[in-house]
């Protein structure tokens, strides 16, 4: 009994060791060996054959024999678990990262800095303004008459009689001369508002205001600044104009175009047929406005223009509806 109990020890140790890794190779080894009808259960069936005077002993050989073979099962299940355990929180150290989605600034915010970055290499400074602006700043001191279309309530966000959203960047003109004393030079790049909605129009929208007051300040400085900017922002193929117009505050006023670069001036849908795109409106400073912050008239000169940034990002993007830059379609932005 003794060489069978050993011998049983023998088998099972192999065919334990052999089924480790897999959970039910492991179940079928101790059916076999515990089960009711495993090779333990056998030999105690084999006791009523062993000799009456030995019958006792076999027994507690037998016995103990059960008792160290559970043990060694239950051992053997522990150990199979803790390797499951390692293997279920294993990392694959291989395995490429997950990379946090990077952002990326907004295509006007992009346009902005590029019209600020040229303009500030021509030697103007970078200034800003509040949103909601005096109905002074706004219209009065830039010589917009109150009858003026321009203050129509269809155009205009009025917060209070005299306080409104302003509707263009030129308030900074005044504010800025109010401050300082000729010469001028200064970019002043915001938001804007006015109650406008189509495909080239947004309720709010950017605008950038170029000064450049002083002495002995001439319409040729105005063309060649503005020409100079042109040719950086769009290259120096591109064909412009000058375009005569009205503003309440510039005298004389020029819009200025170029060629549609989508077309290159054959005419399409972005510039409507016509070849030409506006991308500005200029002037020379009206003498009402320096009465406004004591410039002499006689002594100052100089010129003032508004571009719409929402506008040359169009331009220079390619795209046709303005109001996709508003509506924070990720697969839009991600584009830039
Ligand atoms: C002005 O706002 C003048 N203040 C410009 C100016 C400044 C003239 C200094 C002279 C001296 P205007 O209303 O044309 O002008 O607007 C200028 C530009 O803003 C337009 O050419 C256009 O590109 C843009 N713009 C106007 N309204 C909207 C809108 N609702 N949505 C998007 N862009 C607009
Ligand atoms: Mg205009």
């Amino acid at each position: 009994m003794k060489e069978a109990v050993a011998k049983l020890f023998e088998t099972a140790g192999r065919a334990l060791s052999e089924s480790l890794g897999d959970p039910k190779a492991l179940e079928r080894v101790r059916v076999r060996f515990l089960g009711r009808k495993g090779e333990l259960g056998q030999l105690f069936k084999e006791l009523a054959n062993v000799a009456e005077q030995e019958r006792r002993e076999a027994g507690r050989v037998l016995n103990e024999a059960k008792v160290r073979l559970e043990a060694l099962f239950s051992e053997a299940l522990e150990k199979k678990r803790e390797l499951e355990a390692l293997r279920s929180q294993a990392i694959d150290v291989s395995v490429p990262g997950r990379r946090p989605p990077a952002g990326r600034l907004h295509p006007i915010t992009q346009t902005a800095t590029e019209i600020c970055r040229i303009f500030n290499w021509l030697g103007f400074e970078t200034v800003e303004g509040p949103e909601i602006e005096l109905d002074y700043y706004n219209f009065e001191a830039l010589n917009i008459p109150k009858d003026h279309p321009a203050r129509d309530m269809q155009d205009t966000f009025y917060i209070s009689d005299d306080v409104v959203l302003r509707t263009h960047t030129s308030p900074l003109q005044v504010r800025t001369m109010e401050k300082r004393k000729p010469p001028v030079r200064i970019i002043a790049p915001g938001r804007t508002y006015r109650r406008d909605s189509d495909v080239t129009h947004t309720p709010m929208f950017h605008q950038v205001e170029g000064l450049m007051v002083g002495e002995g300040i001439s319409f040729g400085d105005l063309k060649g600044i503005l020409t100079t900017f042109v040719h950086q922002m769009f290259g120096k193929t591109v064909a412009l104009r000058f375009r005569p117009s009205f503003f309440p505050f510039t005298e004389p006023s020029a819009e200025v175009d170029i060629a549609c670069v989508m077309c290159r001036g054959k005419g399409c849908r972005v510039c409507k047929s016509t070849g030409w795109l506006e991308i500005l409106g200029s002037g020379m400073v009206d003498p009402a406005v320096y009465k406004h912050v004591d410039y002499d008239p006689e002594k100052i000169t100089g010129f003032a223009f508004g571009m719409g940034i929402e506008r040359i990002a169009m331009l220079i993007f390619g795209i046709d509806d303005l109001r996709l830059f508003f509506e924070n379609d990720l697969r839009f932005l991600q584009q830039f």
